[in-house]
């Protein structure tokens, strides 16, 4: 019962960063120097997966080639001795066959995609990564998701609060607290209006589930904004098995949004000692217009 995949939805167009991902995913927009697309993938290793499952679709070629080794540039760099470079470059690569890709069709919704990885997920539990949600925590999610599944043997999600207003953007839980950072979810529904929602507690990009949610997903029903959603499908579950939420502490940046992905751009790169002064000299100018 370890959780060994991990499932990454990257099917999507990004239409909302057009002209940007016009000809590139929009999982390969970079935060400060990294793809966001890399930053979940550490977070997966590092949270002990052993293997992960792209769902991707047309268009998302360059996915494949950045966990890729590219004899190219490492010869440049050798030639040039830029040593530390060319160590980081062959660090990115993770281990031959971690990574295995499948294609979503058809833009079916996310519950549909996650469906896509059924054969290769099998009858264990698994995690589900949304790149789009960068969280900035000093514990690293994912992390202490797995912890907790460990101990507690259920599926689980990742929540936090959302302005009251906002609920239409997220699914959103009615879900009592069991312990500190941990709730358990009596209901769920996708997308609510600010008046429907029964908390303004939202789900967030990180999930562990139990292999039986492909049979709920399987049954393609389709929900808000007339997509198979995976919340309808934890709905089901719960009638069977309890679900939980863990409030994790950090912060979150929606890099779908480009509000939120300059956000992210901004909040990463003050953690970086080479550029945050210049930053912080920046800001403090500019600052003054506000
Ligand atoms: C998806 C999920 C939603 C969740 C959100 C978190 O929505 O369907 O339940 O709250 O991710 O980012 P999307 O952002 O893909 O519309």
């Amino acid at each position: 019962m370890k959780v060994k995949k991990a499932v990454f939805p990257v099917a999507g167009l990004g239409t909302r960063f057009i002209p940007a991902t016009k000809a590139m995913a929009k999982e390969m927009l970079p935060v400060v120097d990294k793809p966001i697309i890399q930053y979940a993938v550490e977070e997966a290793f590092n949270a002990g997966i052993e293997q992960i499952v792209f769902v991707t679709g047309r268009g998302k070629k360059a996915l494949e080639d950045h966990f890729d080794r590219s004899f190219e540039i490492e010869h440049a760099l050798e030639k040039k001795g830029k040593t530390d470079m060319l160590r980081q470059i062959q660090q990115l690569v993770p281990r031959t066959g971690t990574i295995v890709y499948t294609r979503q069709h058809e833009p079916l919704g996310l519950g549909h995609a996650i469906w896509c990885a059924r054969d290769i997920i099998g009858d264990e539990p698994f995690a589900v990564l949304l790149a789009d949600d960068l969280i900035q925590s000093p514990k690293p999610v994912l992390s202490e998701m797995v912890k907790k599944f460990d101990r507690i043997r259920a599926s689980m999600a990742a929540v936090m609060e959302v302005p009251d207003d906002q609920t239409d953007k997220y699914g959103i839980l009615d879900a009592v607290e069991v312990e500190n950072d941990i709730v358990r979810i009596k209901d769920m529904i996708e997308k609510p209006s600010p008046k429907e929602a029964p908390s303004n507690l939202a789900i967030i990009g990180r999930y562990i589930l139990m292999p039986k949610i492909f049979e709920y997903l399987g049954q393609k029903q389709s929900g808000a904004g007339g997509e198979i959603q995976l919340t309808d499908a934890m709905k089901s579950l719960l009638e069977e098995q309890p679900i939980f939420g863990y409030k994790f502490s950090g912060k979150r940046f929606d890099c779908g949004d480009k509000a939120g992905f300059q956000m992210a751009n901004l909040a990463f790169a003050l953690e970086r000692p080479e550029i945050r002064d210049r930053l912080i000299g920046f800001i403090k100018e500019i600052q003054k217009d506000f």
